[in-house]
């Protein structure tokens, strides 16, 4: 498959029950396929109900960029960028927050395909909309990645983004960021 065989998209707030399906379906996908590379865990997920998904997404304060299968409608990978405001609840740290990218996922078959370059490429995109004109510290997409995760820190490299002094809150972690101008 080439780059025309996927659209890369945005979901769209209000969310519509389908997206709320999908987003469900790929999440927990991802937290049982690749296990290792999320702070988040299936079991902690896979009983929450739809109102508690649809809050999740259903927000202006998070980009879930969706790169979507043109010709079958499936969504074969996701990942999703946290406004400062969201980051802070998302790790509970009350200081100031950069902006956050997480659930950075890509079914297997899809892989090495450029669509998890596409998908940050998108969100940092919105970043750089929504922070024109501020200064480089407001402009910091950050995440977390764990440190034997070549394949994600190619990827984020490749992105321009580079590890920072800090420190994760799990020590298998690293943190890395970029200025999204
Ligand atoms: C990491 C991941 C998102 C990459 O998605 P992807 O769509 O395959 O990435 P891309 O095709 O856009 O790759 C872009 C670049 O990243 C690097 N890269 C991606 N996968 C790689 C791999 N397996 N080995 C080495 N480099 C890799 C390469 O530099 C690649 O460019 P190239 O193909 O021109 O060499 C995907 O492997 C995945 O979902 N992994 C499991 C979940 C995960 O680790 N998420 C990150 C959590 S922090």
């Amino acid at each position: 498959m080439d780059n025309h065989a996927y659209h890369i998209f945005s979901i769209p707030v209000p969310v519509s029950e389908e997206h709320v399906d999908k987003y469900r379906e790929l999440r927990l996908l991802a937290l049982t396929t690749n296990p290792e590379a999320f702070g988040s865990k299936y079991e902690d997920n896979v009983d929450k109900t739809r109102a508690q998904w649809r809050a999740m997404i259903d927000t202006p304060e998070r980009f879930t960029a969706v790169a979507r299968v043109l010709s079958t409608g499936e969504w074969a990978g996701m990942a999703s960028i946290l406004t400062p405001e969201m980051a802070g609840q998302h790790t509970g740290d009350t200081g100031p927050n950069p902006h956050l990218l997480v659930g950075m996922w890509v079914r297997p078959a899809h892989r090495r395909k450029g669509l998890g370059k596409r998908l940050i490429g998108a969100g940092i995109e919105w970043v750089r909309t929504r922070t024109e004109g501020m200064p480089d510290k407001k402009r910091q997409v950050t995440l977390e990645v764990h440190r034997h995760n070549e394949s994600a820190k190619a990827l984020y490299d490749g992105l321009g983004f580079v590890v920072t002094d800090g420190e994760c809150e799990d020590s298998n972690r690293i943190p890395m960021f970029v200025v999204a101008k």
